[in-house]
């Protein structure tokens, strides 16, 4: 399966420093892309821009948060028509800083999740203990909970669009990614839910690793079975490294 490489850029860029990042970035990727996939996850403010910005080119556009709902009295929220509207094909739904600084629960999580299935926009599920929780030995019981919890009702058929990405919270934005080890322990777990899940069709999900990827990392990081590509924050924020992480997935 090829590698799919995500840049999630979170609250950061003006609409001048977001285009002139994605121009960049088209000019650096190989075209046509062949050994990866490559998404990148812009603010709201900057999606239009992107879009423009990245047309014509392989690299997909992916929001980092909508409302469930397609429309209604939700200040503040974006719906998902109003993403595909712009080009949005790709949501991130249960990133660590939406479940542990803005409080969405595992059930908002579903919500989203099968709300983006029901507009063919291909969620990618976010999952992934706090240091606490691998300390007092829980990450597996956290991560079935959320793996479950998060895809309940999605059925086998639709499989193939949702992506997984493992985020252990204590290797977000700290410097601190998971070891190859502690990677392919919860990764080959994540595998086992999915095909427990969904049978065969639970084999072909990616399933992404995040957390501190850097391109110093990020060939051992996607050598590491069951690693099936990158979820990519502050290292995405420059082409030159966000580019050296697509061709070490190459
Ligand atoms: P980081 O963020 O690469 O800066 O650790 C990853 C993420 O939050 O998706």
């Amino acid at each position: 399966m090829k590698p799919l490489v995500a840049g999630n850029w979170k609250m950061h860029f003006d609409r001048a420093g977001a285009r002139a990042l994605a121009g960049d970035l088209m000019r650096s990727l190989p075209a046509p892309l062949e050994a990866a996939e490559v998404a990148v996850f812009p603010p709201f403010t900057s999606l239009a821009e992107v879009a423009a910005a990245l047309s014509g080119g392989d690299v997909t556009l992916g929001a980092q948060n909508f409302h469930p709902e397609d429309s209604g009295a939700f200040t503040g929220e974006v719906s998902l028509p109003m993403l595909l509207d712009v080009g949005v094909t790709r949501v991130l739904a249960g990133h660590s800083e939406r479940r542990h600084v803005l409080l969405e629960d595992d059930a908002f999580v579903n919500r989203k999740v099968l709300a983006a299935l029901k507009h063919d926009l291909l969620p990618i599920l976010c999952v992934g203990e706090k240091l606490e929780e691998r300390e007092a030995g829980k990450t597996a019981a956290v991560v079935e909970r959320q793996v479950r919890a998060g895809l309940k009702g999605v059925p086998p058929e639709r499989a193939g669009d949702v992506t997984l990405a493992y985020e252990p919270v204590w290797a977000i934005g700290t410097g601190l990614n998971a070891t190859p080890k502690q990677a392919a322990e919860v990764h080959a777990q994540i595998r086992k839910l999915l095909v427990d899940l969904w049978k065969e069709g639970g084999r072909g999900v990616r399933i992404l690793y995040g957390g501190s990827v850097k391109p110093e990392n990020s060939r051992e990081l996607l050598k590491t079975p069951e690693v099936n590509g990158l979820l990519v924050g502050g290292a995405s924020l420059k082409a030159d490294s966000f580019v050296r992480i697509v061709r070490a997935a190459g």
